[in-house]
């Protein structure tokens, strides 16, 4: 896939060959554009969260979102160091990325963390694309940035799914007790 402008724009000495290079530089700019429509996701979330647990979900969403914008540095900057321009504008993430927009009928906090585990799942499976391109491409210093980003945002991935899936157990124990069956509850 190609971003946009050409990928390679500036010199780069690093000893990988060029068409490798355009390629990682094309991984990297996915992932960051991903980065940052998520971030912006995740603020969205925090802004507007509504409901019981309001203050810890407000502040979990920030965490994540302080992350995101971590992980689109490191990426934007990768990018450049292999001789690539790094897309990492707020137009050029909407382009290029990957993530449908957000639910922007959630309000209540079950609402932004299903919306939210959905967008982290995604962006999770295309690192984990990134990383096995890069991996193809012979360069270890990417793999090993993508596999740390990955790492962390699987971690993230549980905090948000915990909260649904403790909702789920009360429900299934609410359900039990009322001898009520549940659709697809094992
Ligand atoms: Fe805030």
């Amino acid at each position: 896939m190609t971003l946009g402008n050409a990928d390679m724009k500036f010199t780069s000495h690093v000893n990988l060959p060029a068409d490798a290079r355009e390629d990682l530089i094309d991984v990297l700019n996915v992932n960051l554009a991903n980065a940052v429509d998520l971030h912006w996701q995740v603020k969205q979330a925090h802004w507007n969260i509504r409901g019981k647990h309001f203050i810890s979900r407000h502040q979990l969403f920030d965490s994540l979102a302080d992350h995101l914008r971590t992980q689109a540095d490191a990426m934007a900057e990768r990018a450049g160091t292999l001789g690539g321009y790094a897309e990492g504008t707020i137009r050029l993430a909407a382009k290029n990325s990957q993530l449908p927009e957000y639910d922007l009928q959630a309000v209540d906090g079950d609402a932004h963390l299903s919306a939210l585990v959905d967008r982290f799942a995604r962006y999770a499976a295309s690192i984990r694309d990134g990383i096995q391109r890069s991996e193809a491409l012979e360069d270890p210093v990417t793999v090993d940035l993508l596999t740390q980003t990955l790492g962390v945002v699987e971690l993230d991935l549980w905090f948000l799914e915990s909260h649904l899936q403790g909702d789920a157990r009360t429900t299934a124990n609410r359900s039990r007790r009322d001898d009520v069956q549940l659709p697809g509850n094992a």
